[in-house]
């Protein structure tokens, strides 16, 4: 019987992971398949308890449960008890392993834009989940990380975790303080498209704002070309979509489950064949 792995989120019905990971699986003639579990919150308990009986070999973990998988988990690595999120499950010998490659995502995505990291004054737009992920990453890497958000104190909020963390100056502030700021690039980790996807560029900043920067990023890939990512364009500045990331830590994952080298190209060119 193949293998089975997926996507655990509410709702999960548009992730793209089933796209790109049975890609991967056919390249590699894997024989598994990667499904979707669209489990409500009232069934998530039963649900993880299950897990290992009946086992999903693998599992995606997004929102609403980056946070509370972990607790059903028999390990979890270093990187992902910091960035104080899983996204990634791996049965294995009977347990359960935590795992968050997000920031492997950001991280190898800008650098394809912007070479090494280290020294790059980063500003990040939002401080939910997506968001600590960036900035663990990017402090990871040697980044210098500011963080801007609309609800000012969880800025601040996240701006002290990592800076005791890391042991290093991180400034914060509201979305408007973000305006005084000098730096290289910027990413963008709200989910304010995805809420809306009419929302206004202007709801964040000012789309003249953007001309300071040598990157902007959008962790958004739904829609590909969101407000941000136009407005950046249109500036002549270059840019990152969402998909990158989305796509390097699916590979990340693919080699965590499978412990083999993913077939980037076919995971791309599926990736690809679904984008709009
Ligand atoms: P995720 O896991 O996708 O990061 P989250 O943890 O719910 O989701 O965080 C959502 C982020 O998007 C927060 O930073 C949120 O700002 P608040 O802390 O003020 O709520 C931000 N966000 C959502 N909608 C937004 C909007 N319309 N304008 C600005 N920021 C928004």
């Amino acid at each position: 019987m193949s293998k089975r792995y997926g996507i655990l989120a509410n709702p999960a019905k548009h992730s793209l992971s089933p796209v790109v990971q049975n890609a991967a699986f056919k390249a590699l003639g894997i024989d598994a398949q990667f499904g979707i579990f669209e489990v409500p919150e009232n069934e998530f308990s039963t649900f993880m308890d299950r897990v290992k009986h009946d086992p999903i070999y693998g599992l995606s973990v997004s929102s609403p449960y980056k946070r509370d998988v972990m607790e059903y988990l028999n390990e979890i690595d270093e990187d992902a008890k910091k960035i104080g999120a899983v996204n990634t499950v791996v049965y294995k010998g009977g347990y359960l392993y935590g795992y968050n490659v997000d920031y492997i995502g950001i991280n190898k995505a800008l650098a394809e834009s912007c070479g090494d990291l280290k020294g790059k004054r980063v500003v990040i737009v939002g401080a939910g989940g997506a968001a600590r992920a960036a900035v663990y990453g990017l402090l990871k890497d040697g980044a210098q990380v500011s963080i801007y958000n609309r609800t000012t104190e969880t800025a601040r909020e996240l701006a002290n975790i990592f800076s005791a963390m890391f042991g290093v100056n991180i400034v914060s502030g509201g979305l408007s303080d973000m305006l005084n700021v000098e730096a290289d690039i910027l990413v963008q980790t709200t989910s304010i498209w995805i809420d809306d996807p009419d929302a206004k560029l202007e709801e964040l900043l000012p789309p003249d704002y953007l001309k300071k920067f040598e990157v902007v990023m959008d962790i958004v890939y739904k829609p590909l070309i969101t407000p941000l990512i136009e407005a950046a364009k249109s500036l002549g500045i270059k840019t990152v979509t969402g998909d990158k990331m989305f796509l390097y830590q699916a590979v990340e994952q693919f080699k965590l489950w499978t412990e083999k080298e993913a077939p980037v190209d076919a995971m791309r060119a599926a990736l690809d064949e679904v984008l709009v």
